[in-house]
């Protein structure tokens, strides 16, 4: 920690949750966060016990969002939230992010941004009104090696960019989960709160964030072709694009829920004209690249040879493994150092204090919107829509 602890309030995260407990986990793993208020559930009783299960002050627990809100903003400025975390599901976020950022609170949201794109743009519109920080958790780019694949293929090591692939294949939802009491699966398979995409909208967007992050490259048109394979499912639980690259790459990109037995397989590989690198999410702490003329490579998290902009999202020596929740952790803590700056857009890529926010969301909103026009339509190929920001 550098500088005063920030306080936190969480939206969502209730007793039986998934994401919230990572959250207050990355948040509290610097010392930066403190959480101390919370709207947890939309069950009052349920609500209720996660405040007293974290030890919360009973006054700082609210039924709702709105409540919450009002409650700080009457308390003095030592005592109030630094910003909130809005950990439910997606048909809340862009409500939840609007009302945070109206009552003049920064935003720390799960993604996907929103249900669509014109609730994506409603949000930039309030944290443009109220210059107020917005951040969004595309987790994997906190990754130490995610950076240092970025870094070496800003700094020309790969030449230029040809090729671009990217796949985030699970499998938990090969069967009606959602239709078995499942919680996770059931607003996930359903429209009204999950939004126009399936899987689409919750891998499909990390791996788009995670290709154009990574190879610094633009999408520009795609092709696609998106399935439901389990009889019922209202939305899509598999999706296959081709990638077209303003900047002349190609690429794929899947996702998909039913690939049966698969757990969180998110692979990028990039390819440029004198070598690649390949990137696993389940082996998080290696890089492997490979080259034209000489034998491949294994960069190893905390060992020789990493990029200076990599060296601060470590936190252990090498062969000391960290994943999941150190990536959330250097997504919080690149928040919390931009709050203490003041600089709402947080720092330059790279830099510690760099998050995806704003543009990052947005470009994954119209990312699922060009895909499922793209199924729908005739034509090969689908312009990806400019977007003003
Ligand atoms: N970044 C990542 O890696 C990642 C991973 C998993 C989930 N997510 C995202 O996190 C979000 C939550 O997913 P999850 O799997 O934790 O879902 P979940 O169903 O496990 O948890 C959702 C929580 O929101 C609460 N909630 C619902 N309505 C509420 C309301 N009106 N007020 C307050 N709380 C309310 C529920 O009670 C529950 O506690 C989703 O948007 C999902 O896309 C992101």
């Amino acid at each position: 920690m550098a500088g005063r602890r920030l306080k936190l309030a969480m939206a969502g995260g209730g007793e039986g949750a998934f994401i919230g407990g990572v959250h207050r986990m990355a948040a509290a793993l610097d010392g930066d966060w403190q959480l101390v208020a919370g709207a947890f559930s939309s069950d009052p009783a349920r609500n209720r016990r996660t405040g007293e299960q974290l030890g919360l002050d009973p006054a700082r627990v609210h039924d709702t969002l709105d409540a919450l809100l009002a409650d700080e903003r009457a308390r003095p400025e030592g005592e109030r939230i630094d910003a909130v975390a809005i950990v439910t599901p997606n048909h809340l976020h862009a409500p939840m992010a609007i009302a945070a950022l109206d009552a003049g609170f920064p935003v720390f949201s799960e993604k996907p941004m929103a249900m669509n794109l014109a609730e994506a743009q409603a949000i930039a519109e309030a944290a443009r009104a109220s210059r107020r920080l917005y951040a969004l958790a595309f987790t994997y780019s906190g990754y130490p090696m995610v950076e240092e694949a970025r870094a070496r293929v800003a700094r020309g090591d790969f030449g230029r960019v040809r090729l671009v692939h990217v796949e985030y294949v699970q499998g938990w939802l090969s069967s009606p989960l959602d239709r078995e009491g499942n919680k996770q699966a059931e607003w996930r398979t359903d429209p009204a709160r999950a939004g126009l995409g399936g899987a689409l909208g919750d891998i499909g967007t990390h791996a788009f964030q995670l290709a154009e992050h990574v190879s610094g490259l633009t999408v520009e048109a795609l092709s696609a072709d998106v399935t439901t394979h389990v009889a019922g499912r209202m939305l899509d639980d598999d999706v296959n694009v081709l990638l077209r690259f303003a900047e002349g790459a190609r690429g794929t990109l899947r996702a998909t829920q039913v690939a049966a037995g698969e757990e969180n397989g998110l692979r990028i590989r990039i390819h440029g004209e004198k070598g690649g690198l390949e990137w696993s999410q389940m082996e998080p702490n290696t890089l492997t690249l490979r080259w034209l003329d000489r034998p491949a490579e294994i960069v190893r998290a905390g060992g020789p040879g990493l990029s200076p902009t990599t060296l601060p999202r470590l936190r252990t020596p090498s062969g000391h493994p960290e994943g999941y929740i150190e990536a959330f952790g250097n997504l919080y803590r690149a928040v919390a150092g931009s709050l203490r700056d003041d600089a709402p857009t947080g720092g330059a890529l790279g830099e510690p204090d760099w998050f995806p926010g704003l543009e990052s969301g947005l470009r994954t909103m119209a990312f699922v919107e060009a895909v499922l026009e793209s199924a729908r339509s005739d034509e090969k190929w689908t312009v990806f829509p400019a977007l003003a920001d």
